[in-house]
């Protein structure tokens, strides 16, 4: 009977929401063209303070969602599911990145979502709802608290000393085809942790990707799809590993209060100041790049990036995750190359348009090169060293 109701508790959420346009708020931008192009001249300290244009700084600040996203938060909060629904869809967001994740014998029909059965549910929902909302502001020290709300549950469940020091060393692996140019499989094992994306296929890869997984970063669309199988089965690398996952559309807190019931491992949210302070990196590097390449101003990055819909990629905010918890960060599998496919794993062609890659590679360079220069951290926090595996 259970099963029963969530199964058509969720063949509504997706059945309402496959009908309507965009995901995971979607960036139209044109093709990833070559790596490490960002200007490379070295500076030192008070100069680099200096490099980071005030203008830029100022428009990277507005978020341009905010209206339309305090407007759905309310919405849900009022207990108004339906306009929240029909307003988005994860279709487009599904195709491009998960052709093989079809949704599978969907319910279509309506469902007494008001009725007594789902009450814990949407209490639930919209208690956690309401205090990832109510936190969500411009907090540059969020990156000081990662050890404690991110590494701190982690070392609990793996029955670790919970200390406040960071890991020794993390792979964050990306998903690109260029993973398969090399043999990096053991080098990214022997990592003490590795992060791996939105449930990438490791499985016959291994050589190229390697086989160890102790974080699961993900997009909440993935939980979104994988809650409606039983047992809301989301852990390709055994369910033993934590999620840790952002929230693209307040509406996923269900997925979230249904699932971290069951869960056997922690199911954790980014922290919605995290959020934030990733958001206005990836812009500020996305204006730089826009007004030196089209000599436009920053005013019309906006619709040129159709501005409301902007986010940084997962792979973005998992590299600013290891930042937090690591001592020294590789990245595999970040960016592009004629020759390889855009993923490893899929046969997807085309690139995708949802976020703008070129402006977080050139983020990813800076820390590597020249970290004094990364815009919205706090200067407190100390930028691990990182490599970048190409
Ligand atoms: C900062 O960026 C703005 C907008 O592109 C530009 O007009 C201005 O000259 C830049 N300022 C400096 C100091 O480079
Ligand atoms: C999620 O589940 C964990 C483990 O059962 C629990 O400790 C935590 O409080 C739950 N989170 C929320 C927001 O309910």
């Amino acid at each position: 009977m259970m099963k029963k109701s969530l199964r058509l508790l969720f063949g509504l959420l997706i059945a309402v929401a496959t009908v309507t346009t965009l995901s995971c708020r979607v960036a139209v931008r044109r093709g990833f063209v070559s790596v490490g192009s960002a200007d490379n001249e070295l500076l030192s300290g008070s100069a680099a303070t200096a490099a980071l244009n005030s203008t830029l700084l100022t428009f990277a600040e507005v978020d341009i969602g905010e209206a339309k996203e305090r407007k759905e938060v309310e919405q849900l909060l009022e207990g108004n599911y339906g306009n929240q629904l029909r307003s988005r869809s994860i279709s487009s967001w599904r195709r491009e990145n998960h052709p093989e994740a079809r949704p599978r014998g969907s319910v279509i029909g309506s469902i007494p979502i008001r009725t007594p059965k789902y009450f814990w549910n949407w209490h639930e929902f919209r208690r956690v709802l309401r205090d990832w909302y109510r936190r969500k502001r411009f907090e540059p020290e969020i990156m000081n608290e990662l050890v404690g709300l991110v590494k701190g549950p982690m070392d609990r469940h793996y029955g670790f000393l919970n200390s406040d020091s960071r890991y020794g060393s993390c792979a964050v692996v990306g998903n690109s085809g260029i993973l398969l140019q090399s043999e990096y499989g053991k080098l990214i094992d022997s990592h003490e942790v590795v992060i791996r994306l939105n449930n990438a296929r490791i499985k016959g890869f291994e050589r190229s990707v390697g086989s160890k997984t102790s974080i699961s970063f993900v997009n909440s669309n993935i939980l979104h799809l994988c809650a409606r199988r039983e047992g809301c089965f989301c852990h390709p690398y055994g369910d033993n590993v934590p999620l840790v996952m952002y929230i693209c559309q307040p509406v996923h807190f269900m997925d979230y209060t249904i699932c971290n019931s069951t869960h056997k491992s922690p199911l954790l949210i980014t922290d919605s100041r995290f959020d934030l302070l990733c958001a206005r990196i990836v812009k500020y590097y996305s204006l730089k790049q826009f007004v030196e390449k089209s000599g436009k101003s920053p005013i019309e990055w906006a619709p040129a990036h159709d501005g409301s819909m902007f986010h940084y990629s997962s792979g973005m905010q998992a590299v600013m995750l290891a930042l937090g918890i690591c001592d020294k960060v590789s990245i595999f599998g970040f960016g592009k190359s004629v020759t390889a496919k855009h993923h490893y794993h899929t046969n997807q062609k085309a690139e995708l348009h949802l976020h703008d890659y070129e402006a977080e590679y050139a983020f990813y360079q800076n820390l590597v090169e020249r970290s004094q220069v990364i815009p919205f951290l706090d200067d407190k926090f100390k930028i691990p060293q990182v490599i970048i595996y190409h």
